[in-house]
């Protein structure tokens, strides 16, 4: 099969997979900004792994809901994913934090954004395109072979 046809979902698996974002997205600790976000990264052998947003007082250490669930998917060792359905208020696409952490594992990760309801469009990208040239460990002198 063609890999740029594998890695694209059916309608009706993203439908599930909003669904389920939406359920994490309720669960978000979100005191300060007041922005729930909700994330579902799928893996290539189907297994998913869920992630909110996590606030704190120091408002810095945040955690995103992609960070959140990529580092539960390592955690729990799975390090190969292929699709992240993210949702959130205004239907935003990943931050420049969690792009680059995302391509760390996942160069060819397909993501769909959309609102916590209908009313907001659910758009496509591919990570590569939100994030071109992005450093990786081929870059770094020390993980070159001499
Ligand atoms: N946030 C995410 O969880 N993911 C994104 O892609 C965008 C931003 C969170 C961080 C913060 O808790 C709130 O949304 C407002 O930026």
């Amino acid at each position: 099969m063609n890999p740029s046809i594998e890695k694209l979902a059916t309608p009706g698996e993203i439908e599930s997979l909003l669904i389920r974002a939406r359920a994490t997205a309720s669960k978000a600790y979100a005191p300060y900004s007041k922005f729930s976000v909700g994330a579902v990264l799928v893996d290539r052998d189907g297994n998913e792994f869920i992630g909110c947003n996590v606030e704190n007082a120091s408002y810095g250490i945040t955690l995103c809901a992609e960070r959140v669930a990529g580092t539960a998917a390592i955690s729990q060792g799975s390090r190969s994913w292929s699709k992240l359905v993210i949702v959130s208020p205004t239907g935003v696409s990943p931050c420049g934090a969690c792009r680059q952490f995302l391509m760390e594992f996942a160069p060819a990760l397909e993501i769909w954004f959309g609102g916590l309801d209908d009313s907001i469009p659910v758009r496509r990208a591919s990570l590569s395109s939100l994030l071109p040239d992005a450093i990786a460990m081929s870059d770094l002198p020390s993980m070159r072979s001499s």
